[in-house]
């Protein structure tokens, strides 16, 4: 379990966190969502006590990070996935990380069991894939055998096979009933590896929701339309107000209205329907809906509003 209270952090002029209050529950995944900048990382280092808040509280399992006497035990973490030892094997970093938390020599080989790196555990660390990086980081995270992971992007630069393996290993951690906390820029990952959502943006909570709630929530969805009579159809849902797109031909997308209004007008008027749904949105447009004032750096083609453009350039 994490609770963050409150949580602010300051550098200087730019607050990074402000005032963040979440809690991260046993039992699934929650993914930390926001834009480049949001905060997630900072949150993350206040979390397990590598930053100090500027006011606020962050524990894990019910205490501050520092006050844990075996810290590995408690939270695993994976921030910076290279911070290894270039010189050293993975099967030394990981020991010599055991080591110093009392932790025997068959957990390290478990560990590099557990995140495949049987083949190159005695190999030089300096000298892995990006992909091969990050395994290593995990099984760091995993060394203690901890109630609480956070990692940071873990799936960043990862290959399918990479993506797949984690969302999969995630997903087994949390049916374990450990807490699993884990940032990440990609969505449609994340609609599939977690369960819960944290989404800060600009250092605030922007939501604390389900992913199923969060993309049930989502409004104007279009509803799409086949029929042979489209043209007929069509007419008079924008005579009544929708806006109707030719998808097309037999085929309309329709916002502005909903299903149930639709086959409403078609009954009444003996329109022959092929098929009538509303779209599913997806996490991601729910997400860029969401953030989409919150977003730091946006590219030409999204118009920022007056004010970002001045806090940007400040
Ligand atoms: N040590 C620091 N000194 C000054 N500013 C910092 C420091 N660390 C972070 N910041 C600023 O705090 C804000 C939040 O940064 P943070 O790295 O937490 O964001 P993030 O959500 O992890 O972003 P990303 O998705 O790009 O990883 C940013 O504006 C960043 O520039
Ligand atoms: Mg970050």
């Amino acid at each position: 379990m994490i609770e963050a209270r409150n949580l602010v952090k300051r550098y200087g002029a730019k607050t990074a966190v402000n005032d963040l209050s979440f809690t991260v529950t046993p039992g699934h995944v929650t993914g930390f969502l926001g834009p480049n900048g949001a905060g997630k990382s900072t949150t993350m280092r206040m979390v397990v006590g590598l930053d100090r808040p500027t006011s606020g509280t962050a524990t894990v399992g019910g205490k501050p990070y520092a006050e844990h006497r075996t810290p590995l035990a408690e939270v695993g973490t994976l921030l910076e996935a290279k911070a290894v030892h270039k010189g050293r094997s993975a099967h030394d970093h990981l020991l010599a990380l055991a080591q110093s938390q009392g932790i025997g020599r068959r957990r390290v080989a478990e560990v590099i069991d557990l995140v495949g790196l049987h083949d190159v555990a005695r190999k030089r660390a300096g000298g892995f894939s990006l992909g091969m990086g990050q395994r290593l980081g995990i099984a760091s995270a995993l060394l203690g055998d901890p109630a609480t992971i956070i990692l940071d992007e873990p799936v960043n630069g990862l290959d399918p096979d990479g993506v797949l393996w984690i969302r999969t290993l995630l997903r087994g951690l949390a049916a374990e009933g450990r807490t699993v906390f884990v940032s990440s820029h990609l969505m449609s990952e994340m609609a599939l590896t977690a369960e819960r959502l944290v989404i800060v943006g600009r250092g605030r909570l922007l939501a604390d929701t389900t992913v199923d709630d969060l993309i049930a929530s989502a409004t104007d969805r279009p509803v799409v339309v086949r029929s042979p009579q489209a043209g007929e159809l069509g007419r008079l849902l924008v005579s009544a107000g929708a806006s109707v797109t030719d998808v097309e031909v037999g085929e309309l997308s329709v916002t502005g209205t909903t299903a149930e209004r639709i086959g409403q007008v078609a009954a009444e008027r003996g329109i022959v329907l092929h098929e009538l749904h509303t779209e599913k949105a997806s996490l991601e447009q729910v997400y860029m809906a969401l953030t989409r004032d919150s977003r730091e750096y946006t590219t030409d083609d999204e118009p920022q509003r007056a004010d970002q453009q001045q806090e940007v350039a400040a």
